[in-house]
């Protein structure tokens, strides 16, 4: 006849809170290690005190973005009215503009394919660059990174408030 409760089985049970246990914790110290040190492009989301990011944002926001949008993040003068052209300058990426009204993930798109739906109206005329042939996902999370790093703890929470929302 067949055992009804084979060795390994009893064996399971006895262990079964053990194993409950030990996979509850490699739950609760895998999520807080992936929290704090994943990096952005597999969470989709730029956290600012990651200061390793900051200094490689930093230098391809010099490289790349630094010539519109200002070396200290300032904009273009006038950055509200329309040039002659019919397009907008460049707005400042610091607390001044509106760069902080939108989300990360929103950010995250203008960067990697400019201002095309659905952020902009089709046919919209910018002078925003799409990024998606020059820097990686990773590079672009970088340089949001920094921007974000540059905002002071009210600002930065009033957009976590909208990344909120808007996931
Ligand atoms: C050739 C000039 C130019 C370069 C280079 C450039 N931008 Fe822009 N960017 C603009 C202009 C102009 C706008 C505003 C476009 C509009 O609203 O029509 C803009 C808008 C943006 C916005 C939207 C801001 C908002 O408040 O709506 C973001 C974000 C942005 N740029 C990020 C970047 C980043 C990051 C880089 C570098 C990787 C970069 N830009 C490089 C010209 C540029």
């Amino acid at each position: 006849m067949l055992n009804p409760h084979p060795a390994w089985l009893r064996r399971f049970s006895q262990n079964r809170r053990r194993i409950v246990v030990l996979a509850v914790v490699s739950v609760v110290v895998g999520g807080a290690f992936g929290a704090l040190y994943a990096p952005s492009w597999l969470t989709g989301s730029a956290n600012p005190d990651d200061l390793k990011r900051v200094a490689l944002g930093q230098s391809i926001y010099q490289n790349n973005c630094a010539s519109c949008h200002g070396t200290k993040l300032e904009g273009q003068a006038n950055w509200r009215s329309r040039n002659d052209d019919g397009k907008l300058p460049a707005p400042p990426h610091d607390e001044s503009g509106h760069t902080w009204h939108h989300s990360d993930q929103q950010l995250f798109r203008i960067v990697k394919h400019g201002l095309t739906p659905p952020l902009a109206p089709a046919n919209y005329k910018s002078d925003m660059p799409s990024f998606e042939e020059v820097l990686s996902d990773e590079e672009i999370w970088a340089v949001l990174i920094f921007i974000k790093s540059t905002w002071s703890p009210k600002i930065r929470d009033r957009q976590d408030r909208i990344n909120k929302a808007y996931d």
